[in-house]
């Protein structure tokens, strides 16, 4: 494999990303703590431990420094900020306010997650996201949080990934609730989380105008995969389509248009706008090949992986073309900015994240040089953190966490990011350096 120099597009912002309850620990309580309590972690490990960032906020700022992001990603802990409902914590608002001001003295500008996977116990406990309170529950948390935090923050993420969340928590049953084949609980569940995002679009701009924000940004961090058929069969491409449209469509279309695709509900909602994205999120990871069969109970679809394709420690096929097929896809269709909100792949050993990245970095600056209107990527993730049910053994980081002495350690494919970072550019030299 032959590697060339490159340049990072002008107007790309670089970045790393996290979320509130994959690095912070604590006794906090949410659906995650309970899920770690009852032992639901492969590797046995707990959410309670995690990075313990909270104790750590300034010295994981530096992490962030030190590898020269211009932009960081970052989440609050819901059950933090309103351990009861409708009371809210001033001490638990307040570690975000420094953390967001530590970040702004160092010139990274910051994107904030309102929700990433984490509900309080007094709202999962009260149907979670499939209960229609949710949406109000929503609406309240997030202007709470955009009232002590808006002055700070202009750029939003309301909802990471409905679909993983739905699909392991309702369908497969392997995240909290633990729910299997629950169809019912997915779609109403979605039906709140496009609510919740439509009405809170508005609420954020409406809020952040009032503080004389002038380009206040605000959208959704989609999960998107690529879906190709196993071969030509008409049950195979009806496997895609249905997979597609359920697994993602469904929710891009009604959280970016206002328009539920059929079989979501609308709920009386109509849509008063053209759009309700700012930018469109897109976590990328992988992609699935997926063979038609005749069982209702998987969508008609098995899923498959690529024949010798390469795979990372998961066993998810590293398929860098899927960024810019995503890309392309996305845009054609919705000709919104896009912010690639998390990108990244699971490799303790550090063997192939360098490549990883050179990979996804050159093929999203074609896409830009065709284009493609890609405004940041966030790498995913700064640092080995608790990763849901996979626990902290999952390895994502541009930094290794030791988690018994919470020792960070840059990896080298975390320096070869940093180099990117600085340089704005993959220079003869750093191929020489990392790739060779
Ligand atoms: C995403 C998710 C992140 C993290 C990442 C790596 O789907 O938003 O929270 O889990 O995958 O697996």
């Amino acid at each position: 494999m032959s590697y060339t120099p490159f340049k990072i597009p002008k107007n790309l912002l670089l970045g790393s990303a996290t979320a509130a309850t994959h690095i912070e620990g604590g006794e906090q309580e949410h659906n995650w703590y309970r899920w770690s309590e009852l032992g639901n972690i492969k590797d046995g490990s707990h959410s309670k431990v995690a990075c313990d960032h909270i104790n750590r906020i300034e010295s994981d700022v530096d992490l962030i420094k030190g590898i020269n992001n211009e932009t960081y990603r970052l989440g609050v802990e819901w059950s933090r900020i309103e351990p009861e409902e409708g009371k809210f914590s001033e001490e638990g608002i307040a570690i975000y306010r420094k953390e967001i001001k530590l970040l702004l003295a160092n010139n990274i500008k910051p994107l904030v997650t309102l929700w990433h996977f984490s509900n309080p116990l007094w709202m999962e406990d009260d149907g979670a996201w499939v209960s229609p309170k949710s949406v109000q529950r929503f609406l309240s948390f997030s202007k709470y949080v955009v009232d002590q935090l808006g002055d700070l923050v202009e750029d939003w993420i309301t909802l990471n990934e409905p679909n993983v969340y739905l699909t392991f928590g309702y369908f497969e049953g392997i995240w909290p609730p633990g729910n299997k084949g629950d169809l019912k609980g997915y779609f109403a569940a979605a039906k709140h989380f496009a609510l919740a995002h439509l009405h809170a679009y508005e609420q954020i701009h409406e809020q952040l105008k009032s503080k004389g924000c002038k380009d206040p940004k605000v959208g959704v961090a989609h999960h998107l995969r690529i879906f190709d058929p196993a071969n030509g069969s008409w049950l195979s491409k009806m496997a895609v389509n249905l997979i597609s449209r359920l697994f993602q469509n469904i929710f891009l279309e009604s959280m970016t248009k206002g328009k539920f695709l059929f079989p979501l509900r609308s709920g009386g909602f109509k849509a008063t706008r053209a759009h309700y994205a700012d930018f469109i999120g897109i976590n990328y990871y992988s992609r699935d090949i997926i063979k038609g069969v005749l069982n209702p109970a998987t969508l008609f679809g098995d899923r498959l992986l690529k024949e010798n394709a390469p795979l990372n420690d998961l066993d998810w096929e590293i398929y860098p073309e899927g960024l810019y097929r995503i890309c392309k896809q996305v845009y054609d269709k919705y000709q919104r900015p896009i912010f690639i909100t998390e990108n990244g792949t699971c490799d303790a050993a550090d063997n192939f994240r360098t490549k990883f990245i050179y990979d996804h970095l050159k093929v999203l600056s074609k896409a830009i040089n065709d284009g493609i209107d890609i405004q940041r990527y966030y790498h995913w993730t700064l640092l080995d953190n608790f990763e849901w049910a996979e626990g902290n053994s999952a390895r994502f980081g541009l930094y290794h966490n030791n988690f018994e002495t919470q020792e960070r350690t840059l990896r080298k494919s975390g320096e070869f990011y940093a180099n990117i970072c600085e340089e704005r550019l993959v220079s003869a030299r750093m191929i020489e350096a990392f790739l060779k």
